[in-house]
């Protein structure tokens, strides 16, 4: 069935006769209506999400939350929660904010097993924390590496990177992610097997990078200690592919779940959280589900006119499609967020990078914007030159904390002072100064909208609802451009084409290739045979 275009919508129509309208309008003019601050800004579970620096009048919201409504965003994000097949190309359910709901609101069919697995993860959390669990030798784990890409592994390490303050020394986590040898090699330096944890965290259990690194993992385990009969003791696997971990050598005992109806992108919320759970305690782990779970019902719940997640979705729209941002910056001015915009690089472009509708036509309108971002102040003195008198349009997101976990007050308010600052400069610009030609270099000609969201702390609830805000933003984008935000078919054929090449630069060329990639080979293979350590 071919579904009407939301570009055919009248609400639509109406969306861009209002942008065409605003967009010669001074940003300046709009902020300064009356009461801009009180209508435009937004509270739930302690994130302030303020959209009065944005060029947006009432009546253009009024005009978005119209298509919402018209989208029935609200309806569609219960019937996600309900377990609907929102994931339509793989036929299967996205249910990753069952895992962090009460039980008795969850969707019965999930009940039981989630419930299993939380207790299974809280008695393994709570005996290697306490020293219960040893290694084989009997000496207490002190070292936990957790081997996982993608979403088996940026959600977990943003959170724990972001939750340091919750954490306690032992045992210590650490992540491996990339099949580049330095990342293994300087993450096993300095290392003691006997009192090394591995977690092999892969839905699939059969993502190249995280077997390689397994494998080199239990290469490395077993030349030191000799004992294959202690692999079990030292090796825990999360997946939904239990036999592949068996073969790998992981007991039984030893894996944890993974559900085919959570993608991998959302799936810090099961067992892949935890080296999250290990690091902050399973009660904080259970935090940041309640956090998301509020944000969750706000979601399900509120109008339009007061969903967050909602209104930052919608936002997004009007920024890309109405008004042509051509990219989205995500700018953290909270050092304990600066893993933020790599994990919502996968959260958000894996999601919504895509050009195909839910019924295999084509979209005809501009989908998931590259969104990048960088930390604090570091960025200002590196890339915000550019978002001041660059020439290209742009969305923004600046993200802050009200109160900080450290005693340098003097510091934080100098952060502050710096986040404020560059909204208001983005906002305002300034008229350049001297001769004409210098006073048009220093020009900034300002005008340009952002949107800034404020924690009130960082705790684990608080970075949970963070973390649900925008896993919901992405859903309801993803249902305004009519694609399914949980496949990510693209990734598919560079793992096919890498397989046929790294037999091609060892000794065994089987695989044609294009000129280009031939040439690349060959010089390679001539760099490498000169000699690798
Ligand atoms: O890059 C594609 C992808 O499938 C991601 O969606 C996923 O999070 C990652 O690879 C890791 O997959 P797995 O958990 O199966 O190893």
């Amino acid at each position: 069935m071919t579904l009407h275009t939301t570009t055919s919508l009248p609400q639509w129509q109406r969306l861009a006769a209002l942008g065409a309208a605003l967009i010669n309008r001074p940003l300046i003019d709009i902020v300064g209506e009356r009461d801009r601050y009180q209508h435009f800004s937004f509270v739930c579970e302690g994130i302030l999400v303020d959209f009065s620096k944005q060029r947006l009048t009432d009546e253009a919201l009024r005009a978005l939350c119209a298509l919402a409504e018209q989208l029935q965003l609200p309806a569609e994000l219960a019937r996600l929660m309900d377990g609907a097949i929102a994931n339509t190309t793989e036929r299967r359910a996205a249910l990753h904010t069952a895992l962090r709901a009460p039980a008795v609101r969850r969707p019965a069919a999930v009940r039981e097993e989630i419930e299993l697995e939380l207790a299974r993860m809280e008695g393994f959390v709570d005996a290697l924390r306490d020293g219960r669990t040893r290694g084989f030798t009997g000496r207490a784990i002190r070292h936990v590496v957790h081997i996982g890409i993608g979403g088996s592994h940026l959600g977990p390490e943003f959170a724990l990177d972001a939750l340091l303050a919750y954490q306690e020394s032992t045992p210590r986590v650490l992540f491996l992610a990339n099949i580049d040898g330095h990342a293994i090699a300087e993450t096993l330096r300095g290392l003691d097997p006997e009192t090394t944890l591995f977690i092999v965290a892969s839905k699939s259990f059969a993502t190249k990078e995280s077997l390689v690194n397994a494998t080199s993992a239990r290469s490395w385990f077993l030349e030191r200690t000799g004992r294959a009969d202690a692999v079990a003791d030292h090796f825990v696997a999360i997946t939904s592919n239990s036999a592949a971990a068996g073969a790998f050598g992981i007991a039984p005992r030893s894996i944890f779940s993974m559900w085919d109806w959570v993608g991998g992108r959302y799936s810090l919320w099961s067992a892949v959280g935890l080296p999250i759970a290990i690091a902050i305690g399973m009660s904080c782990f259970k935090e940041m589900l309640a956090g998301a779970h509020a944000m969750d019902q706000h979601a399900r719940a509120a109008p339009p006119e007061r969903n967050l997640p909602v209104l930052l979705a919608l936002v997004g729209i009007w920024n890309l499609n109405i008004l042509g941002a051509q990219s989205h910056a995500v700018l953290t001015y909270d050092r304990r967020l600066r893993m933020m915009p790599s994990y919502l690089q996968q959260l958000e472009m894996e999601s919504n990078g895509k050009s195909v509708r839910t019924d295999g036509s084509t979209v005809d309108l501009q989908t998931m914007p590259v969104l990048w971002g960088g930390e604090e102040t570091n960025a200002q003195h590196a890339f915000h030159q550019q978002l001041h008198q660059g020439n290209r349009a742009f969305s923004v997101d600046f993200i802050a904390c009200a109160r900080p976990a450290h005693a340098h007050a003097e510091h934080h308010q100098w952060l502050l002072a710096n986040c404020l600052a560059q909204s208001e400069a983005l906002l305002i610009g300034r008229a350049g100064e001297g001769d004409a030609v210098l006073a048009a270099h220093r020009t900034l000609a300002g005008n340009r909208p952002s949107t800034t969201i404020v924690l009130d702390e960082l705790t684990p609830r608080r970075l949970g609802a963070l973390l649900a805000l925008y896993e919901h933003k992405v859903f309801c984008q993803g249902t305004i451009w009519q694609i399914n935000p949980f496949d990510q078919w693209g990734v598919e054929l560079g793992k096919v084409l890498a397989d046929a090449i790294h037999p091609a630069l060892g000794d065994n060329p089987a695989h044609a290739h294009d000129a280009s990639t031939q040439g690349l080979i060959s010089h390679l293979k001539r760099q490498t045979d000169l000699g690798t350590p």
